[in-house]
């Protein structure tokens, strides 16, 4: 999802939370949108006008009759607009928009707007959870506005329950989400990501460098376009993409059954996980000692089952499976064997041992090769539009 030349309209209106509008403007300034915010007069008793002004580099529209502002400044904004989001949304500009009803600047522009609205309704859990205030929510999810359900916690009222704005990031996520187009819309889609860890005993393991980033792209962007993603994943640092099914795995065989036992239900899989090839024979209960008089230690590894492969072998034809290759050297020759060898309909391969590209980097570099022979490059860039560029692949390549 690019933000840059979109036109965003956000609602900043009279809830404590006003001031996480902030930072969620700054999120969609990096982000490169072109930002309009709407205040209402309440929530200028909370945030000062020009920090969103200096910071949206555009003028806080607050007023329909102001000097400084043209009569048809909220038409103008309406029609240009690609998203509006309104964060926080209090109960009393919820019940104005549910009802049509347009009595200061924000409740008419957004009368007028035909693009995705979000409503984020953020306010004491009792208020929050009036009939009233649900009633209304109800008739905007109706008409077509997306909800976006607050966070529980701690409130500003000191009471404790569902009435929090979410994070910013969060926010922006859901954005995002709203803005992009759903064409994996109801596939079922199995990823794997991360590494494999192997014990060699309660101190020591076999693993490798795979940090998730490739694999949790790849689930976060299928998510948002539409798709219900399972994503297994080996030991990572990584926050769970959003609406995504989390099943932590830590060894070879605990991902292979994983994945194996949702096979059936899957449309597409993708399985980008590193995962270690062998793994000790004999893991150890107890920590091995060092011995002076022992200069070399030989662990005596075993081969682990090729998951891929075993996918492989019993995909249907409806299926899609992509594997990865972590290649080294002879990018190519390996990637196009292993698809052959593993049933693959296509094969993301990538060099890996460089810094800005393979294991951990915030980039990467991929060849795409398909079963039907072709191939397609896609140049270094950051792991998300990888993940967008694969996925469009996929749909292009099962029609
Ligand atoms: O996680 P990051 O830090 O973002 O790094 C991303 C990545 C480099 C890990 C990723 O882009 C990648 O290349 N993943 C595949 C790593 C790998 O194990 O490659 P391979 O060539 O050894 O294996 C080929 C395929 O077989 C892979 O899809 C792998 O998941 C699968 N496999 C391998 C061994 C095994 N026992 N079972 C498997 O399923």
């Amino acid at each position: 999802m690019d933000f840059q030349n979109k036109h965003i309209l956000l609602g900043v209106t009279g809830g404590i939370a006003a001031y996480k509008a902030v930072d969620f403007l700054r999120l969609l300034k990096k982000a490169g949108a072109n930002v309009n915010v709407i205040m209402t007069g309440s929530a200028q008793k909370l945030v000062g006008k020009t920090t969103f002004e200096v910071l949206s580099e555009n003028p806080v529209l607050s007023d329909l009759f102001s000097d400084t502002q043209s009569s048809v400044k909220h038409i103008d904004l309406a029609t240009r607009a690609d998203a509006a989001i309104i964060a926080p949304a209090t109960a009393n500009t919820i019940a104005k928009l549910a009802h049509g009803i347009a009595d200061d600047a924000l409740s008419t522009t957004l009368l007028a707007v035909t693009c995705p609205v979000m409503i984020c309704p953020s306010m004491n859990t009792d208020m929050y959870q009036n009939i009233r205030v649900q009633r209304n929510l109800d008739i905007l999810e109706k008409d077509g506005c997306h909800i976006l359900d607050p966070d529980s916690g701690v409130l500003a009222c000191k009471t404790v329950g569902a009435g929090r704005l979410p994070d910013p990031g969060f926010i922006f996520d859901r954005v995002e989400a709203m803005l992009t187009k759903k064409d994996l819309d109801g596939k079922k889609i199995l990823v794997s990501a991360g590494p494999t860890v192997e014990a060699i005993d309660p101190v020591r393991f076999v693993s490798n460098h795979s940090s998730g980033k490739m694999g949790y792209a790849i689930a976060r962007a299928a998510e948002k376009r539409g798709a219900l993603v399972t994503l297994v994943s080996g030991p990572v640092s990584l926050e769970g993409p959003v609406w995504v099914e989390r099943v932590d795995v830590i060894t070879c065989e605990e991902m292979a059954d994983q994945m194996l036992t949702r096979l059936k239900r899957s449309d597409i899989i993708i399985k980008v996980a590193a995962v270690a090839d062998y793994k000790p024979v004999d893991p150890k209960i107890s920590k091995i000692k060092k011995k002076d008089n022992n200069k070399d230690l030989s662990i005596l590894m075993t081969q682990n089952p090729d998951i891929l492969k075993l996918i492989g072998e019993k995909k249907t034809n409806d299926q899609f499976l992509v594997g990865f290759a972590a290649e080294t050297d002879d990018l190519e020759k390996n990637a196009l064997m292993k698809m052959q060898k593993k049933n693959l309909d296509m094969i993301a391969a990538n060099i890996v041992g460089s810094k800005d590209s393979g294991f951990k980097a915030d980039t990467n570099k991929v060849k795409l090769f398909f079963k039907d022979g072709s191939s397609f490059d896609i140049p270094l860039m950051e792991k998300g539009r990888v993940a967008d560029i694969l996925l469009d692949h996929i749909i292009e390549k099962m029609g």
